[in-house]
């Protein structure tokens, strides 16, 4: 990989030791991946800021970079382990605030902003169309290349700290024309209209075709809230980092001619496959983080009821605050709903505190089982606050 004389500079320490060590792992990775050189970012998402899956290492790294390293670019974080300002009411310990105030100082001193959610397009940090960025998060990377026609590679935590401090990337995968092109055509053959259909649908595709760049074909229309949790379904049960929608997604592509369909079986499979036979003790909407156009559908309703089981909206803090404004917070607290901002049902530390999770996002199933042991029921916005009224689950099939 071709080396600057600036970034030979950086290598050799001349812009402190932060500067030279992301340096080092961007080198690695270009090599790693045979990327002919480093190119410019123009924005940067960071995962890995819960405290619950950082830990005490995770911590000292990021308070090590913060000594003397500094951010080149616009930086955004994921969630945190936890309401930022008023944890106490998820239930969080003064013991784990402590931890994780730490690691958001930590990024604060570095120049990042601490957005705490994984909706940056939706709370400012909008990549335009053909930017190159390093984004971790898998979410808002799909999205991000899929629907804004930005250019990022899944970056994990270190690799995105490493281009916000450089202000690079190594160019490779998905920075290239020639590797965003689709693999396979995915007909879909399905009514596909609710979120908790294309939550569902991401599902089945990703499980379908792993990795591999669908061009998916029979979809009317999708606004940005499906897209965005479709995003999250596929990159979640696939892998895959970019997905073509015919007349809905904006890259050009090539169209494959290996040919798969997704039918309505699929789908209700999909859907079964995340329910488990289960008494719900808690519901989980907003994942990926709620936009103020979910947070309003969701206040219309809660107005005027009472939820007998936890229930936590996940959404960006700056998000909430749009919906403050507007009175829809205080309709959802009015009814015992909890706002849960600058965290989400799979970065908190829940395990132990619940058993069975209602949610109508396929990713939130993943790593409610995955990571906290629960078992989970999966199904439409309605039917997940019918049953946080009722107390118990309707099938609906
Ligand atoms: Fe976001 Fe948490 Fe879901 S980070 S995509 S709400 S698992």
């Amino acid at each position: 990989m071709k080396i600057t004389k600036e970034e030979q500079d950086i290598l050799d320490g001349k812009h402190g030791s932060a500067a030279k060590k992301s340096m080092e792992i961007l080198k690695a990775l270009g090599e790693i991946y045979s990327a002919e050189k480093l190119i410019p970012v123009s924005s940067v998402q960071v995962a890995g800021v819960s405290y619950h899956n950082l830990g005490d290492a995770g911590l000292e790294y990021l308070e090590e970079l913060a000594k003397d390293g500094k951010i080149r670019v616009r930086t955004t974080l994921n969630p945190a382990g936890m309401d930022l300002k008023d944890w106490k009411k998820l239930g969080i310990s003064d013991e784990f605030a402590k931890k994780q105030l730490k690691v958001i100082t930590a990024f604060e001193k570095l120049g990042i902003e601490p957005t705490a959610t994984c909706t940056p397009y939706l709370i400012g940090n909008k990549p335009k169309f053909a930017d190159h960025i390093a984004w971790s998060e898998s979410s808002a990377v799909c999205y991000a290349n899929s629907v804004l026609g930005a250019k990022t590679n899944r970056e994990g935590g270190p690799s995105a700290l490493a281009s916000a401090i450089t202000g690079k990337t190594p160019m490779y995968g998905m920075h290239l024309d020639k590797e965003r092109q689709a693999q396979i055509t995915v007909n879909i053959n399905a009514e596909i209209k609710t979120l908790d259909d294309f939550s569902a649908l991401g599902c089945a595709i990703g499980k379908k075709i792993q990795n591999k760049i669908p061009y998916i074909t029979g979809i009317k229309e999708a606004d940005t809230d499906q897209l965005k949790i479709f995003s999250a379904s596929i990159a979640t049960y696939g892998g895959t980092a970019l997905f073509h929608i015919e007349s809905i997604t904006p890259n050009k592509t090539l169209i494959p001619e290996e040919k798969t369909e997704i039918t309505q079986k699929d789908i209700d499979n999909a859907k079964k496959s995340l329910n488990d036979n289960c008494e719900i003790d808690f519901v989980a909407i907003g994942c990926p983080h709620a936009s103020i156009d979910e947070l309003k559908q969701i206040s219309k309703m809660l107005e005027g009821k009472h939820v007998k089981i936890t229930t936590w909206i996940s959404t960006a803090r700056k998000t909430m605050e749009q919906a403050e404004k507007q009175g829809i917070t205080k309709i959802i607290e009015n009814s015992g709903a909890v706002m849960a901002p600058d965290t989400c049902m799979a970065v908190a530390p829940l395990k132990d505190r619940f058993r069975c999770m209602a949610t109508n996002s396929a990713k939130a199933c993943f790593y409610a089982r995955g990571s906290n042991n629960f078992k989970t029921r999966f199904g439409s916005t309605e039917q997940c606050l019918e049953a946080a009224i009722t107390g118990t689950w309707k099938e609906h099939w």
